[in-house]
């Protein structure tokens, strides 16, 4: 096989979140750790490479983003997504999450409405809370293990004075690529409210088959007046290397950004988070698509898991991402017991719904980005833990 995904890494030690935080979040190193969002994959060996050819230089002085750095955004984003970026539409950002915070900070004021849909990935609410933005939630509405968007909720709410949305597309955690007709209403109710549209869009590149990630600016609503958020971090495992970028293509907005992140000093990234984005772009498009196919497998193997050994979880088939939003309604437990169920008695580490703000209980998140070892030894504890319960 050409990319080896079921090779086992030992990463406890290396300060790993995922690994060595499990004593700090969960009180116990011991766990399986199926929580934060990142791979037990090593990258396609096209980054080790730039990044050891990078490292023998031995110099690592103040760096640009040079031409070939947004070259390779570019053709990622014709190639992947047939999106036309201009070179100067893009902005480096050291994280998808500062920028999400920087965009509050620079583009609305204290006490402005900032909306999102929850349930969602928890710091779209930190960065509104923590910055004494007023928090408007129009709540995702799940449909026979589907989320959708109430879109009349979304009109009402965005009438009434907000002056930012959030808008995970693909979703995270319900594992939803937002369909054209989707994102395009969406884009619509914020021209027609004069909304600032924030679209993370980190997830965009783990699409499995069946489905295509359409970028909100290519919805055919227009792209005024919107912040695009990507990085090649969830897709190629590299959150370690804070290398994210933002494309805006209203001059207006991205003026203001740039101007607030070379005032932070932000705006030119780090030496290897660089070299990683741009070698993954270029020579990275095989092991990703291997990628997706083991990731494929992982997931079918925890919906047939649930749907044969134990029907009162209902994993949520996810359209894209290693994230499984596990249903737990149907197990008579409530909130704390599952989670005791899971990580006291099944001895895993996984994200409680609840962090995820409203719509999220009775649920908990599953990161599959694991070998299938891993995840079959995981699934093989949950059902003793349920026999034994
Ligand atoms: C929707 C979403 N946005 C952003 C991030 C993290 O972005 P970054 O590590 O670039 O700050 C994650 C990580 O899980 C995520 O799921």
């Amino acid at each position: 096989m050409q990319f080896d995904f079921d090779r086992p890494i030992i990463r406890t030690g290396t300060g790993s979140v995922k690994y060595d935080g499990l004593k700090e979040f969960f009180n116990n190193p011991d766990l399986i750790p199926m929580w934060i969002a990142d791979m037990d994959f090593p990258v396609p060996d096209c980054v080790i490479d730039s990044i050891k050819k990078r490292t023998d230089h031995g110099i690592f002085g103040y760096t640009l983003v040079t031409r070939s750095f947004y070259d390779a955004i570019i053709n990622w984003m014709r190639v992947k997504h047939g999106w036309e970026v201009p070179a100067d539409w893009i902005l480096f950002s050291p994280g998808v999450v500062p920028a999400l915070t920087i965009s509050v900070m620079a583009l609305t004021e204290p006490g402005d409405k900032v909306l999102l849909q929850s349930p969602v990935y928890p710091p779209f609410f930190s960065s509104i809370r923590d910055n004494n933005r007023m928090l408007v939630n129009n709540q995702l509405q799940e449909l026979d293990g589907k989320y959708c968007i109430d879109f009349d909720d979304l009109d009402f709410k965005l009438s009434g004075g907000v002056k930012m949305m959030f808008f995970c597309n693909p979703h995270n955690p319900a594992g939803r690529v937002w369909s054209a007709p989707e994102i395009k209403q969406v884009v619509a109710l914020c021209r027609k409210h004069n909304v600032i549209l924030i679209s993370d869009e980190i997830h965009s590149d783990l699409i499995y088959p069946g489905y295509r990630h359409i970028p909100s600016a290519q919805a055919g609503e227009g792209d005024a007046n919107m912040i695009i958020c990507m990085a090649p971090s969830k897709t190629f495992n590299l959150a370690g290397l804070a290398s994210a970028f933002l494309i805006i293509p209203d001059p207006e907005l991205r003026n203001k950004m740039k101007k607030i992140m070379e005032n932070l000093h932000i705006s030119y990234g780090n030496i290897f988070g660089l070299v990683a984005l741009q070698a993954a772009y270029e020579g990275g498009g095989d092991w990703l698509v291997a990628l997706i196919e083991y990731l494929s497998g992982n997931r079918d193997t925890v919906i047939n898991f649930f749907r044969e050994e134990l029907p009162e979880i209902r994993p949520l088939v996810p359209e894209a991402t290693y994230l499984v939003w596990l249903d737990c309604r149907n197990t008579g437990m409530n909130d704390r017991e599952i989670k005791r169920f899971f990580t006291n008695r099944a001895g895993i580490a996984m994200n409680p719904g609840t962090v995820f703000g409203p719509g999220g209980e009775g649920f908990h998140r599953m990161n599959i980005g694991c070998t299938k070892k891993t995840l079959n030894n995981a699934l093989d504890k949950i059902k003793k833990a349920w026999i034994n319960r």
